[in-house]
């Protein structure tokens, strides 16, 4: 397998990229919810959020990371099979999907450092709080934060119902693609 797209196929790095991105979002979307439903005295009060902002930081330099190897390494072209107003679509959903994840994760950051204080990543290095004059910043910021995952999810739940719709209905290689095949 190689490591760059070509016209056919997905290579290593963007697959590698794709199911990192995929597992964390869901991993942390439940973390989040559970988290939150923590009360002081359980021993993951402090540690849930702690892992959870770590995660959601590293997480977007994935992301960067990944639009800058899409940028460097085009993905495939879609299959002939595909009607036009299923590859617009795609491409949406796609641009929508990435859009998503920034936007998540800019309202996370307002979140947690609306009382001025920095994100901690896992004791590595922190990053600082710079917008902290919102008005009910913490409140706001975590309603838009729950709004647009709960968004990306449902969003994400209908990207792979369209990828498996492909692999078992279509028979066609959308989801081998994704899978390096
Ligand atoms: C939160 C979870 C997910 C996110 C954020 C996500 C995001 C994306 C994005 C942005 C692309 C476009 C890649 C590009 O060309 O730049 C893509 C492609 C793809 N994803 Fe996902 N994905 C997620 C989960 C899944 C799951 C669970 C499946 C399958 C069960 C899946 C199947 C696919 C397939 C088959 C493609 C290739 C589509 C094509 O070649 O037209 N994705 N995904």
């Amino acid at each position: 397998m190689q490591w760059k797209n070509n016209k056919t196929h997905y290579g290593f790095i963007a697959v590698i990229l794709h199911w990192l991105v995929a597992l964390s979002v869901f991993g942390l979307f439940g973390l989040g919810l559970w988290m939150t439903q923590l009360d002081y005295y359980n021993s993951w009060y402090k540690q849930g959020p702690w892992l959870h902002k770590s995660t959601g930081i590293l997480l977007f330099f994935v992301v960067l990371v990944r639009l800058f190897w899409r940028w460097l390494s085009p993905p495939p072209a879609a299959l002939l099979s595909h009607k036009t107003m299923e590859i617009r679509l795609a491409h949406f959903t796609h641009s929508l999907l990435y859009l998503l994840l920034l936007a998540i994760m800019l309202s996370g950051y307002l979140i947690s450092t609306a009382d001025g204080r920095s994100i901690e990543v896992f004791g590595w290095f922190s990053i600082p709080a710079s917008i902290t004059s919102i008005p009910e910043q913490e409140e706001q910021a975590g309603w838009i934060h729950l709004m647009l995952a709960s968004l990306l999810i449902g969003l994400a739940l209908l990207h792979a119902t369209a990828a498996l719709k492909h692999h078992f209905i279509d028979r066609d290689r959308t989801f081998k693609r994704i899978l390096g095949k």
